[in-house]
């Protein structure tokens, strides 16, 4: 089968798509539905972590498997090809274990206010795109948990039951404001991520 990725979604390499789990999947619309639910379960999970260090590979990857995992059989390992944006695959580990020890010192010398933080880490951690796919959703729930491990409530991007995965004008909302942010302006992505 073939599926048909919103704007701005990563297209996968065929070796990508040999390892969908399910193997009843026909179309965009049953892989979209399987993989929600897988999602959620990993949302639920990530919620449970309350005291575990979330600014490490381990929990970044744990979290990615939790997401995936009943979907993907390379969930939560890092890609190993090169995509039409992140930073070269090879460079993936490095380039995030960079990311998290910069967001660790942000967080504890408070560099930017919360929501900043949070929308800049967002941002830099779907910027390297670290696997095959499903950076943009696992990197807002990372966004999510830093921004509520500072005392705030959770990001809404658009939205609690707005899906901005499919295309629509809430996804061409957050794409602009990602490109904004590529031009180290932040604000319509902060607007954005509390709308
Ligand atoms: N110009 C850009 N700058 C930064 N990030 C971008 C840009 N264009 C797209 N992205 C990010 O890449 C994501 C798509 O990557 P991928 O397909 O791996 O994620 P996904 O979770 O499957 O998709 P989505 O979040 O779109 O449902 C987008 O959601 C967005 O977060
Ligand atoms: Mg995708």
């Amino acid at each position: 089968m073939e599926f048909h990725d919103a704007p701005g979604a990563t297209p996968l390499d065929p070796d990508e798509v040999a390892g969908l789990v399910p193997s009843h999947i026909n179309t965009q619309g049953d892989l979209n539905a399987w993989e929600q639910i897988n999602i959620v379960q990993g949302e639920r999970w990530a919620l449970r972590q309350k005291k575990r260090e979330f600014l490490d590979e381990g929990f970044v990857r744990d979290l990615h498997k939790q997401m995936f995992d009943k979907t993907w059989k390379w969930a939560g390992t890092f890609r190993k090809s090169n995509k039409n944006i992140g930073v070269d695959w090879t460079q993936v580990a490095v380039k995030l274990r960079n990311l998290l020890e910069n967001t660790q010192y942000q967080m504890k010398h408070q560099v930017f206010g919360a929501d900043e933080m949070a929308v800049r880490f967002h941002h830099q951690l779907v910027w390297i795109h670290a696997f095959p796919n499903g950076n943009g959703r696992h990197a807002r729930l990372m966004a999510d948990l830093l921004a509520m491990r500072l005392g705030q409530a959770r990001l809404s991007w658009g939205g609690a039951d707005a899906s901005i995965t499919s295309v629509g004008v809430l996804r061409s909302q957050y794409l602009m404001a990602l490109r904004a942010a590529d031009q180290g302006s932040f604000d319509a992505l902060m607007a954005f991520a509390r709308s």
